[in-house]
């Protein structure tokens, strides 16, 4: 069983029961082949290489056999010495899925990781910076990477749409902006209450819930920011699809600036 520096036992839980309908495959985007290999499998070895856990949850799609099997047969490759894999039947929603993950884990974990197996190209580093800030004492840790576009809000034209679809009603300033990815770091019980508190939201505010940090800021708890990686880009659509296979196929790597 690995453990972090300071012997915080972390476990890892990887959602990826979701349906995946934008990469318009037809099947789970865990599923979908990339390099040869399905996604989720990039992400499982990605998690293990790192080092950083003495579980790895794993939530798929409720019924895929496929996926099943595929985890079981990667577990036996681990056999001893690698951590912990269990998988357990994901939820409609993400936030279920990470739920079904957090009724999973073995006592004594200490902090978590939520990471999205959409994100399978995450480097270690990223993996190493939560743990090192979860040990340094932080009890929620995200990372996340600068904006480069300008971003504003928008809402619909009254009247019908004419001249044009959408009006502009801010502009956020880019420097306070950023992006932010998985995986995300918590202390065990920080994450259990944000999850406990996320119960008592209406059908619309769990909606808007798009990650585990939003949980965690809503009961006040600080969250801490680390670098992330252009390389943990979410594989979403095609055109993701097809970056993951060229940072696969390396040919970024004499320019490749961790950014
Ligand atoms: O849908 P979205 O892009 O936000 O999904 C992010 C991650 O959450 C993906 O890895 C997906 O598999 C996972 N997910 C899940 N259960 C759901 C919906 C999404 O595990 N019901």
């Amino acid at each position: 069983m690995s453990e972090t520096p300071n012997r915080l036992v972390t476990a890892v839980i990887l959602v990826a029961a979701g349906s995946g309908q934008r990469l318009g495959y037809g099947m789970p985007k865990a599923a979908v082949p990339l390099g040869g290999e399905p996604i989720l499998m990039h992400a499982l070895r990605g998690i293990v290489a790192s080092g950083i856990s003495s579980q790895v949850c794993i939530a798929l799609p409720a019924g895929n056999d496929g996926l099943r099997r595929l985890c079981e047969d990667f577990r036996e490759e681990l056999a001893d010495g690698g951590p912990l894999l269990t998988i357990v039947d994901g939820g409609a929603t993400r936030a279920d899925s990470v739920r079904a993950g957090l009724d999973a884990l073995m006592d004594g974990t200490d902090a978590v990781m939520v990471h999205d197996a959409a994100r399978a190209l995450t480097p270690d580093s990223v993996f190493h910076r939560i743990a090192d800030a979860l040990a340094a004492g932080a009890e929620a840790v995200i990372p996340a990477i600068a904006v480069v576009d300008t971003v504003k809000t928008v809402k619909a034209t009254a009247g019908g749409g004419s001249p044009a679809p959408e009006v502009v009603t801010g502009t956020a300033p880019r420097e306070d902006l950023r992006a932010v990815q998985t995986p995300q770091g918590f202390r065990l019980p920080t994450l259990q209450r944000a999850h406990e508190a996320a119960r008592s939201l209406d059908p619309q505010q769990s909606a808007a819930v798009t990650d585990d940090a939003l949980l965690v800021e809503m009961t006040g708890t600080p969250v801490h920011v680390v670098r992330g990686s252009t390389q943990s880009l979410k594989i979403t659509t095609p055109l993701d699809l097809i970056l993951a296979e060229g940072l696969l196929e390396g040919p970024l790597g004499a320019r490749w600036v961790e950014g």
